[in-house]
């Protein structure tokens, strides 16, 4: 069960170079492309002739042409051309998304066309700015999108999964602050004079103590926003100045395939050490500590699906996590009503 009435990140802006892009999304084939007027467009992915995936036919200037009889589809579904007739019904069209390009990630609304609200895609400014640099990466995740969104906002997981990198011991003393909005869920988590995160700790030069951070945004039904950091302790990083520390802001676009697949579009971007190499490759780690959470979250999968009806107990330190399923689940029924 998804939430239909909302976007989802579809793809990096780059995915849409090789010309057509097919890609399912909440268990509906779409094809992605970009036309030569530059415009972008995204049509149900079956041939409404004999249901061949359009994904499979070619870019035409700004419409897609089937490979199979080649009827071709403008960017509003609507079949513009058949070959060997004149006239094209009215009935021959296939259903057209709305899609947007915001901060170099493509974006589609899933559900009524009409109640697309460009207003509620989040900024993630910091995917598409001078002044950040950006590691940037794509994963095909084989587990629910829920679990993967659950390894995400708990930080509780940490020194467990990435203990040499984001892990440090106060994730685990630390309670986090959880803020409810009505389309947001916000959560933060301050670490003072602690042992920062080793990944952070280097990167920042901090020597012995520091002040650490890890803040998040869940934008419902699958983004989060990170401002995660750490500085010298008593530097007056929690008041903003960051002369003695680093800050990096995570973008996760965390969207279902199925319910057992999960497209996963993430950023790492950094304000600092822009044309570093030193410090890139330093950061380049992240993705190796993000595909720690792929191969536990796959892993859990693998046993979910074995025993899809297996007791699970909750504990407290899921109060995060099941603070945004409740938000997420709210949303849903109340679309459904
Ligand atoms: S299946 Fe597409 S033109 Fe025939
Ligand atoms: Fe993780």
């Amino acid at each position: 069960m998804y939430l239909k009435n909302a976007w989802y990140v579809a793809g990096w802006e780059n995915h849409l170079d090789g010309g057509l892009l097919a890609r399912t999304i909440c268990e509906e084939p779409i094809v992605f492309f970009r036309g030569e007027d530059g415009k972008i467009g995204a049509l149900e992915d079956r041939c409404c002739h004999r249901s061949a995936p359009l994904s499979v036919g070619r870019l035409k200037g700004n419409e897609v042409e089937c490979g199979y009889h080649g009827l071709r589809f403008d960017r509003t579904g609507q079949c513009t051309a058949i070959p060997t007739q004149e006239l094209v019904p009215p009935s021959a069209c296939v259903r057209s998304y709305p899609v947007i390009l915001k901060n170099r990630w493509i974006w589609v609304w899933m559900g009524d066309a009409a109640k697309a609200d460009e207003s509620q895609i989040p900024d993630y400014f910091f995917l598409e700015n001078n002044a950040w640099a950006n590691i940037d990466g794509y994963f095909y995740v084989e587990c629910n999108y829920q679990s993967y969104i659950d390894i995400q906002l708990d930080q509780t997981h940490s020194p467990y999964v990435h203990p040499d990198t984001l892990g440090n011991a106060a994730k685990l003393r630390v309670k986090p602050s959880v803020k409810r909005e009505p389309r947001a869920l916000k959560c933060e988590r301050l670490f003072p004079n602690d042992d920062p995160p080793p990944l952070w700790a280097k990167a920042a030069n901090i020597k012995g103590k520091g002040d650490s951070w890890n803040r998040w945004i869940y934008t419902p039904p699958a983004t989060i926003m990170f401002d995660v950091g750490a500085a010298q302790a008593n530097t007056g990083a929690f008041e903003g100045n960051l002369e003695h520390g680093i800050t990096v802001h995570n973008a996760h676009g965390i969207t279902p395939e199925t319910g057992t697949t999960t497209h996963h579009f993430w950023s790492n971007a950094r304000d600092f050490g822009l044309d570093d190499p030193e410090t890139e490759e330093q950061l380049s780690v992240i993705r190796r500590v993000f595909r720690e959470d792929v191969t536990i979250c796959e892993a859990v999968q693998r046993r979910v699906s074995q025993f899809p009806d297996a007791h699970q107990i909750d504990v407290a330190m899921d109060y995060p996590t099941l603070q945004a399923r409740n938000m997420l689940a709210r949303l849903i029924k109340e679309e459904r009503e």
